[in-house]
């Protein structure tokens, strides 16, 4: 057996977490030979829960796992970490401005960033959940300049599983039967779902997702809208946020990252933009890369970008300035 990796879940008490950690220990993200130490974070004010939370992993008799730690502590949380899902956050309160959830927010991930820097493993992998996902990355990363930038990604996957799954829907398909589609972007309402470049695989054959869906001005028009505001029709049916989902998301994200995608296929991260597309070099975007199993990634080169796509690739871009301004504002006074 291998020896075991250092798994830290934040956010450990909420929702995601619940959902993300059972299939964490599970095996179904780093495969039935890995075994695992899971590091369980939350904060102060949720001890019990968290401590209620440990019980149920223990409970769960995982084989994989041979260690759970549960601490509010983040120093003991971030040392010698190999792998970190940073989910928790603030959540959004009634009547809190965004700029008030993304002062608070930062702050955290300002505070992690550091901590990871002290003591984390200098080859960690990060992915951020909690939102403003992308923006919170960046800052992670920017506080933590010991580790290679590259090591910080945000989950965009939920939105790349969304837009599959409403074409597979749409054209009645499976969903892996979908492959290829893109998020650019913010994790946000401006992130821009792209199947220009994607396929449908259907009576084994393979056509574009526009030959396949035969309505162009669905997939211009409510396919994208539907991905952008899914979040939010979510809380509004469950009255809470999407959790089972992001779980999900989180797990497909790392999995992939670890060992690689198949063969011609990408998938959708938010990583640090190295000016590919035009995009400002240094912002945390959703991006197509290719992921391989040394647990590297590049982005996707060459792809055709209509003047349709640009202006959705450079609002959403222009959103992210104006968060990472604000950001850098709170973090700086
Ligand atoms: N990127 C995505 O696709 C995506 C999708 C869904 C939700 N989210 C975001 O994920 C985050 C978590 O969602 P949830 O539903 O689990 O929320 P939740 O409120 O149920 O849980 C969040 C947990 O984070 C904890 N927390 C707060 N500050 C912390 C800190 N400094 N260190 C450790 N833990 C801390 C809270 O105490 C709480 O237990 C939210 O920001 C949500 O908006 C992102």
């Amino acid at each position: 057996m291998a020896e075991p990796l250092k798994v830290l879940i934040t956010g450990a008490a909420g929702q995601i977490a619940y959902s993300l950690m059972f299939q964490v220990g599970s095996g179904s993200v780093f495969g039935p030979n890995q075994p695992l130490k899971l590091v369980l974070l939350d904060i102060l004010p949720m001890k019990s829960v968290l401590d209620g939370v440990l019980m149920e992993m223990m409970d769960c008799a995982l084989p994989l796992v041979k260690e759970i730690v549960a601490t509010v502590d983040e120093t003991e949380a971030f040392t010698d970490v190999d792998v970190a899902m940073l989910v928790g956050a603030m959540p959004r309160r009634e009547g809190m401005e965004r700029k008030d959830l993304l002062a608070a927010n930062v702050k955290i991930f300002k505070s992690q960033g550091a901590a990871m820097d002290k003591v984390s493993k200098k080859n960690i992998k990060v992915v951020v959940v909690g939102n403003p996902a992308n923006t919170n990355a960046l800052i992670c990363s920017k506080y933590a300049p010991s580790i290679p930038k590259e090591n910080f990604s945000c989950l965009t996957r939920l939105d790349q599983n969304r837009a599959q799954a409403q074409v597979a829907a749409r054209v009645g398909v499976d969903t892996q039967n979908v492959g290829n589609t893109i998020i650019w972007g913010n994790h946000s309402s401006t992130q821009f779902p792209d199947v220009s470049h994607a396929t449908v695989t259907k009576d084994g054959k393979v056509v574009s997702v526009y030959e396949a869906v035969k309505d162009d001005d669905w997939l211009k028009g409510d396919f994208i809208k539907t991905v952008q505001t899914r979040g939010g029709a979510v809380i509004k049916a469950r009255k809470l946020s999407s959790a089972m989902s992001a779980a999900k998301a989180t797990c497909d994200h790392i999995r992939d990252w670890w060992t690689g995608c198949a063969e011609g296929k990408w998938v959708s991260m938010g990583v640090i933009s190295d000016g590919s597309y035009d995009i400002p070099k240094g912002l945390m975007y959703s991006f197509p890369v290719r992921t391989k199993p040394d647990h590297t990634y590049e982005i996707v080169q060459g792809l055709s970008i209509s003047d349709f796509a640009r202006a959705k690739m450079d609002a959403t871009a222009k959103e992210l300035q104006e968060e990472l301004a604000a950001a850098m504002e709170v973090c700086e006074h």
